[in-house]
């Protein structure tokens, strides 16, 4: 067997890793041991790669490594679960970045003529690459409030997008004919990196989600075509999985929004329907904010208790706390089920990731879909720093920017309890008719805190 005939076996290994390793990132109940496969995988590659006899530079490589690791490692223990959306914009923007670099490394260090081939996945690993680089530092800093959240639209905008867009392959085109064209190849690189800006400026914050899963998935595609320029099978297949599964939890993200993936490709989400006229109707009905005491009394007496969590619960970090009201009540013979909406929180598998990290038990977890229907028949729900995602103006309120938005539907719920500081609005920015609603009570305050009230006075 040739060197080469061994580092692809190695690198079959890896694939396989990595398969494996989504595989199990499927169920809260093994996706640590389904990321460490996925470690092990990229470990096996690295090794792999470096062991290519035709593998020169090593003091830059390892220098290489040493600052990424460093940076990466020190990112990874840092950062708060609530700011995990921006590092993965982040991630991707680096992937995206790298793989237009390499390609375009490998356009000017190339020797000879191109196959035809190699060419058309050079040029289209730059464009991919590039855009995905701007595009996911736009959605950075819209997700971590350096820009407005808010879309930033004007007229034509869309026309202007598609004109570059045209301009890029028809470029991309010429470089095809002519690759000695350098100021074509290098219009290519802006004309890449100002669409990546274009592209994502429009939409807004509540859409950003699947914009960057989108943008996950385009840096996966950058760097399959990156690897098919190469002709390294590792960079082929991980970039074919992360475009896959990138687009796969686009699909998930914008059915759990209410926008379609051709919606989410051509542009114009994140703005609200102008032709729709709001009718200027506040919610009807009284707030009713409650004390301590009169909410353990309601939650004592329930039979059947929902929680419902949000991204309030992430701030508050109140999820240990959340676990051990629902354990005392579960041993007080409440039945006590915990139910996520897909984007609760700020990031896919947000509230999953927590209620794991609390040690709260995987049978209790049920998806909006799975416990919808069981709200009309349950006794007490508890929202825990939730809002848009239990907000019924997605069904009810035609003029709403989430309206068609599936939500969990607490409301039918006889007794809905709310935990939150204030009266200000979620993440949309639209208020919530839930709060005035004459079968919920209003319990106000961090939610960490509450929580910890909540269990002295029903311990009493
Ligand atoms: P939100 O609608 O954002 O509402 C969270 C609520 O938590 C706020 O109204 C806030 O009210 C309350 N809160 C904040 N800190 C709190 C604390 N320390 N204690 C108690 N309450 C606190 O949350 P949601 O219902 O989870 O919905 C998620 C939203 O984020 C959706 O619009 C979704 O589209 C969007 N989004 C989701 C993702 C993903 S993938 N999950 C990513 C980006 C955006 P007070 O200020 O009054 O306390």
């Amino acid at each position: 067997m040739s060197t080469v005939n061994i580092i692809d076996f190695i690198y079959l290994i890896s694939a396989v890793l990595f398969m494996l390793g989504i595989k199990n990132l499927s169920s809260p109940a093994t996706a640590k041991f389904g990321n460490k496969l996925s470690m092990t995988g990229m470990a096996v590659a690295i090794i792999a790669t470096l062991a290519n006899p035709d593998m020169f530079g090593y003091t830059m490589i390892i220098i290489a490594i040493a600052i990424g690791a460093a940076i990466g490692g020190y990112a990874a223990v840092k950062v708060e679960m609530t700011s995990m959306p921006e590092m993965v914009a982040l991630f991707n923007g680096c992937g995206g970045a790298a793989s237009a670099l390499v390609a375009m490394a490998e356009f000017q260090g190339h020797t000879g003529g191109f196959a035809s081939f190699t060419l058309v996945t050079l040029l289209l690993s730059i464009i991919i690459g590039a855009l995905t680089f701007t595009g996911s530092i736009i959605a950075f800093t819209k997700l971590q409030g350096i820009i407005s959240t808010r879309p930033i639209t004007y007229v034509g905008q869309q026309i202007v997008n598609a004109a570059i867009l045209i301009s890029t392959l028809f470029l991309a085109w010429t470089v095809f004919q002519n690759p000695e064209n350098a100021l074509a190849f290098y219009t290519i690189i802006l004309l890449s990196l100002a669409l990546g800006v274009l592209a994502v400026i429009p939409i807004g914050g509540a859409d950003m989600p699947v914009i960057v899963s989108l943008l996950n998935s385009y840096s996966g595609v950058a760097v399959s075509m990156t690897g098919f320029a190469l002709n390294n099978n590792a960079l082929i297949i991980v970039g074919s999985l992360v475009g896959a599964s990138g687009l796969f939890l686009t699909k998930i993200m914008c059915d759990a929004m209410n926008r379609s993936l051709a919606n989410v490709l051509f542009g114009a989400f994140g703005k609200v329907d102008d032709s729709v006229v709001d009718d200027g109707e506040g919610p009807t009905g009284s707030m009713k904010g409650f004390d301590v005491d009169d909410v353990a009394t309601v939650l004592e007496s329930a039979e059947s208790l929902i929680i419902v969590p949000g991204y309030g619960m992430a701030a508050a970090q109140a999820q240990h706390v959340t676990r051990e009201l629902g354990d005392y009540l579960a041993e007080e013979g409440v039945e006590v089920r915990y139910a996520i909406h897909s984007v609760a929180g700020r990031m896919p598998g947000h509230m999953n990731v927590l209620l794991a990290e609390a040690d709260v038990s995987y049978d209790q977890l049920f998806a909006m879909e799975d416990i919808n229907d069981d709200f009309s028949t349950t006794d007490v729900v508890l929202v825990i720093g939730a809002n848009d995602v239990v907000n019924p103006a997605a069904k009810t309120n035609p003029n709403s920017p989430i309206y068609g938005m599936p939500i969990l539907e607490v409301d039918k719920a006889q007794t809905v309890i709310v935990l939150k500081r204030s009266m200000n609005v979620g993440f949309a920015g639209i208020e919530n008719e839930l709060f005035f609603k004459d079968n919920t009570m209003m319990l106000f305050g961090d939610a960490k805190a509450s929580i910890q009230n909540l269990m002295s006075a029903v311990k009493e």
